[in-house]
């Protein structure tokens, strides 16, 4: 599925160790939500880079179904290819990352930054920034377990006066081999409320000798070509924007290259929510019709007043009425205004 842009690397391309992105845009990690489908979507509109959601390293080690699903991918169409692990166990971590690689990583990502209450009640995720001899142990197997670059994603820190920094850890990260590291700029503690303090990401990236990645708050083209410009990032991330408009990245792609954003069309929003759920039921079988609800509900929301189509979807299981329900909804619907749509977006990153 093409959108007709030139996607050749810029010159401005962003390397994280030996691996070279074709651009600063990359599709954040999403549990429950970044699976191939939208990964593949996001990558075909020309994401430099995207990620899976948090695996579990030691329920891959066990090779569990659910979570090797997890990495599903095609490397013909996923290059480079980030796989993102989570857990304590250094042994489990280093062999989950062989185990990764062996099925396309190209590069692994640790989570630092999970503040899910189950995670960190497990010593995972966030919870790790209590506790930096683990993190130490951890890096020092990963990078000694795979060739490829290692790369962390963190938050500043799990809460005020707790545990360390993210710039207290840098030295750390560095010595050990960490290859970026993506700072999402809210403390754990926080969750999601708030704004991201991207100001954090400027400081982390004037002191930093890696390329630190921001990640936070990105919901329109202009604002991910402003972050990159004002914050010293070498790419950002982008999650929430991204959910039913993975065309996002053709955008910014055209803003950043030609400094227009392409207008998508009705055909092709319709288009791309068809491959979307045709993509999903190749991907999940009978479980897609669920996701699938969900996912639909994500293409509405850059139109004026779609909310009874959500109220009639919210009853639909059927594929052909739920697309049939979309068709009606793109037809009598105004696409918003780009400060619209941004304010779609602010609203939306409350309901994940
Ligand atoms: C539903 C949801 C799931 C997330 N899952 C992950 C995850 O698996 N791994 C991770 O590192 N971050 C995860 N994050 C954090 C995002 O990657 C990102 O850093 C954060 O949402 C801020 O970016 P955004 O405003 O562009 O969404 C998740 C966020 C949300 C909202």
């Amino acid at each position: 599925m093409s959108y007709g842009l030139n996607e050749a690397p810029s010159a401005t391309a962003v390397t994280i160790g030996a691996v070279t992105l074709a651009n600063p845009f990359i599709l954040a990690p999403l549990a429950g939500l970044t699976n191939w489908p939208f990964r593949r979507l996001a990558k075909e509109a020309g994401a430099g880079l995207t990620v899976t959601e948090m695996v579990s390293a030691t329920a891959l080690v066990f090779k569990n179904r659910a979570t090797l699903k997890l990495l599903e991918t095609d490397p013909a169409v996923e290059k480079p290819f980030c796989v993102q692990l989570f857990g304590k166990n250094p042994d489990h971590i280093a062999e989950a990352a062989r185990l990764a690689v062996d099925l396309g990583a190209d590069i692994i990502d640790l989570n630092l930054g999970c503040p899910a209450r189950k995670v960190v009640a497990n010593g995972h995720g966030a919870a790790l920034l209590k506790d930096p001899p683990t993190i130490t142990k951890i890096l020092h197997a990963l990078v000694r377990a795979v060739k490829v670059p290692i790369t962390v994603k963190t938050r500043p820190a799990f809460a005020p006066k707790t545990g360390a920094t993210v710039f207290e850890l840098l030295p750390l990260f560095v010595d050990e081999g960490a290859a970026a590291i993506t700072l999402h700029p809210r403390l754990a503690s926080e969750g999601f409320s708030g704004e991201a303090d991207w100001q954090q990401i400027a400081r982390l990236a004037e002191k930093s000798p890696i390329p630190i990645i921001g990640s936070g708050d990105i919901t329109s083209p202009a604002q991910a070509l402003e972050k990159l410009t004002n914050y010293g990032a070498a790419a950002v991330m982008i999650g929430r924007g991204a959910k039913g408009q993975p065309w996002f990245f053709h955008q910014v792609l055209a803003l950043w290259q030609r400094k227009i954003i392409p207008e998508i069309s009705l055909t092709k929003r319709l288009s791309t929510a068809e491959r979307h759920a045709k993509l999903l039921f190749e991907s999940m079988g009978p479980k897609a019709p669920f996701m699938l609800r969900k996912v639909l509900m994500w293409y509405t929301k850059t139109l004026r007043g779609a909310v009874d189509f959500r109220a009639r979807l919210s009853q639909e299981t059927n594929l052909e009425n739920q697309l049939a329900l979309l068709v009606e909804c793109l037809a009598r619907h105004e696409i918003l205004t780009a400060n619209e749509q941004a304010e779609a977006n602010e609203e939306n990153k409350t309901r994940t």
